[in-house]
């Protein structure tokens, strides 16, 4: 990192000061996962105004891939800085191009066109507006537990907490919820039967009693359940879906918002299955902070947009291109999805060997570094016991996120650049977090 920042010495405002100050300009319904006050911040190290070092397992929820201040990215971004901000839709600019052949690059093939915005939530609006203005359908399918965002298309569509649709309806009309094979609760059969859910039994039942298959636009799906529990679905899910689409004219399309860019140890989720959506959504770790987002798709789908039918004024902003071109240049290069891969599958092996410590966790489950545990007590989903192993991990000195529609997952999603070191550390404090809360 910057020489120059990392020896300044901190504010000298504590860190309680900041917190009064947070508590009284910033409005409350914003969720904070811990009141850390964070000063700067290098690979997977936050350094607070209180001269704390925090190991950041939660990457600023699935955005700092490469870790905070990855050289490539800081240098991009600042080449960036002193060349051209912005432009918007007034004249075109090279890294907007560029961003968009990179990303176009690394997406499955057949998705060739990107358009830019700013955040998940609006990627995930651009994709519902084309699924309806290309199809001339109406109707859209998502899933109980799925979270794309607070925008109100993104937030009806959004089923994984309540309290984020409380008197603030209506909502957009057109939207219908199946459930999502989180076979763990939701199915009867055993380990060798098909899952009926993934199967499509609930899809074709909504077909047959409320909403015509040829009134559907788009079937919007995490292809791994992020905020809802981290649940990975059984094989068979996405390419039913891609079926079922492809029988009805239907447009899958994919959220890779928080799955997407190396974090399940392949570039995309969609890859571990094979499956082609239509219309990708991309965000988060794009800019490795940076506010930048996507949706890409195939050519001939994007075509359907009549030109100014659709636009934005930051998307495309020149400094976020400069970022992603570093970001996907990095995780090519250095090979990050065979090391999310490799490091997931360590971090795997060493919690199965806590299973019989813990018979609070009852299930261990993702792909590459995007791994969430789950805990039950007495038959019942143990948030309580889930938020203790969290507060006390944070004390010992290491970030973690939870998830989960029952609050009861604790979400690991370490930069991919985490050091076998500080992976190792993390995981100790977690261990010992757990041993001393349960
Ligand atoms: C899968 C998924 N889609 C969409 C979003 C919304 O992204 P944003 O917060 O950038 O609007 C999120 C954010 O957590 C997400 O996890």
């Amino acid at each position: 990192m910057n020489q120059a920042v990392a020896s300044e010495k901190p504010t000298a405002i504590d860190a309680s000061t900041w917190r009064k100050r947070y508590a009284d300009i910033i409005a409350p319904v914003y969720y904070q996962y811990s009141d850390l006050v964070v000063d700067h911040a290098q690979g997977t190290h936050l350094y607070t105004v209180d001269s704390r070092d925090v190991l950041d397992f939660g990457s600023g929820i699935a955005v700092t891939n490469l870790g905070h201040g990855h050289p490539a990215v800081v240098a991009a971004a600042h080449a960036q800085l002193d060349r051209l901000w912005h432009t918007s839709v007034t004249s075109l600019h090279p890294r907007l191009i560029e961003a968009a052949e990179r990303l176009v690059n690394v997406t499955p093939k057949g998705l060739d066109q990107a358009f830019f915005t700013n955040s998940g939530a609006e990627a995930v609006e651009s994709a519902l507006k084309l699924a309806r203005r290309a199809t001339g359908r109406s109707e859209i399918i998502a899933f109980y537990g799925a979270f794309h965002g607070r925008t109100y298309g993104a937030l009806t569509l959004t089923a994984s907490n309540p309290r984020y649709h409380r008197n603030i309806g209506p909502f957009l009309p057109g939207v219908h919820h199946v459930r999502y094979p989180y076979c763990l609760h939701t199915c009867a059969h055993t380990s060798d039967e098909p899952c009926p859910i993934a199967e499509g039994e609930d899809i074709e039942r909504l077909f047959k009693t409320v909403v015509p298959a040829d009134s559907v636009a788009a079937i919007m799906v995490e292809p791994i359940l992020g905020e809802g529990g981290y649940v990975v679905p059984p094989a068979r899910f996405m390419p039913r879906l891609r079926e079922i689409c492809d029988e009805h004219g239907i447009l899958l399309v994919a959220d890779e918002v928080q799955s997407g860019l190396a974090r399940t140890g392949k570039m995309f989720a969609v890859d571990h299955v094979g499956v082609l959506p239509d219309i990708m959504c991309v965000a988060k770790a794009l800019g490795n902070g940076m506010p930048v987002a996507a949706i890409v798709a195939k050519r001939e789908l994007m075509a359907r947009w009549e030109r100014g039918e659709h636009g934005t004024t930051y998307g495309g902003n020149a400094v976020a291109c400069s970022a992603a071109i570093a970001v996907i240049d990095t995780i090519v290069r250095d090979n990050l999805c065979e090391r999310s891969a490799r490091l997931g599958k360590r971090v795997m092996e060493q919690l199965a060997s806590w299973r019989p410590l813990f018979p609070e966790i009852i299930d261990i489950r993702g792909r590459g570094l995007m791994i969430g545990i789950e805990f039950m007590r007495d038959g019942k989903p143990a948030g309580e016991l889930v938020d203790a192993i969290q507060k006390r991990a944070l004390e010992l000195g290491v970030l973690l996120l939870t998830c989960g529609v029952e609050h009861n997952v604790v979400r690991l999603i370490p930069p991919i650049t985490t050091s076998e070191t500080d992976l190792e550390r993390g995981l100790d404090m977690l261990q010992t977090a757990i041993k001393e809360t349960r």
